[in-house]
């Protein structure tokens, strides 16, 4: 592997093989997402505890620090809405150049499996690649189930993930399923994440799947709302962070939850 691309993924995944990206990309096609009204304000508290970033060139130039010293994933993929007509109909919208200009230590874009735009995505995810490669730039490919929540399970997201490695992704980010998740890292050559999905009711669920996933080969999460939409977003970013990274199993990671919440830690 190339020096560049080397140390670009070196930023992202740390030294003991995981990562923790915290993705505030949402607004791409959903616009002034709730608790992402003010991007910039969101992460002030916990981006500290994320190894990277993800969102869009947009919220970069207008909401962060050009002296962050955090990496960050560039969302390149959108031109869609969450009221128009089919949200797996994206196009890459942002240019090498543009890249490159705003040192961008990755690239991410959805690709969407069975869709009817299936071809479109694909096609998009290697021009990605092939753009991205010239100059050293690990793609992360997002398996997208836009509206259809339930294909979460093992044989889609094995299926799509598989299919994102073989076009040139050097990362993939796919959903947690309960059933046969070690099948979806198994039959991927490249390093896996997690997304977070929807708020689930409790934190514990998230901390759970988080966990269970680690255990069977995920390198970490691209997790979002299931951080700054919960009421404790620091005490949230903490016990997802110390799973990952400090092998905290669940119950400890509920018990690190409960003193930061309480200010004890
Ligand atoms: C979709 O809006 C984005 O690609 C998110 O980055 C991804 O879904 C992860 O965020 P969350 O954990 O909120 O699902």
């Amino acid at each position: 592997m190339d020096w560049g691309m080397q140390n670009r993924l070196s930023r992202l995944i740390q030294k003991d093989g995981k990562a923790l990206f915290l993705p505030i990309d949402h607004g791409y096609f959903q616009g002034p997402t709730h608790c992402l009204e003010k991007p910039g304000e969101t992460i002030k508290p916990i981006y500290q505890y994320a190894d990277a970033l993800m969102l869009t060139r947009g919220i970069l130039r207008n909401c962060i620090n050009p002296a962050v010293e955090k990496p960050y994933i560039m969302r390149v993929s959108g031109a869609v809405s969450v009221v128009g007509e089919d949200l797996a109909n994206e196009s890459l919208v942002t240019s090498i150049q543009e890249i490159i200009r705003l040192n961008a230590s990755a690239v991410s874009m959805s690709v969407f499996v069975g869709s009817k735009y299936e071809n479109k995505s694909l096609a998009n995810l290697s021009k990605l690649v092939d753009q991205c490669e010239t100059y050293g730039i690990p793609v992360m490919a997002v398996c997208a189930v836009g509206k259809e929540l339930e294909k979460r399970e093992a044989r889609y997201l094995a299926l799509a993930a598989r299919i994102a490695a073989e076009l040139g992704a050097r990362v993939v980010k796919t959903y947690y399923c309960k059933e046969h998740f070690e099948k979806v890292v198994n039959g991927c050559p490249v390093p896996i994440v997690i997304a977070g999905g929807p708020r689930t009711e409790t934190q514990r669920e998230v901390f759970d799947f988080v966990y269970d996933g680690i255990q069977k080969g995920a390198i970490g999460v691209n997790l979002g709302r299931n951080i700054w939409q919960t009421e404790h977003p620091v005490a949230s970013i903490r016990a997802i962070r110390a799973i990952i990274h400090e092998g905290y199993n669940p119950q400890e990671a509920e018990d690190l939850y409960n003193q930061v919440k309480a200010g004890k830690a």
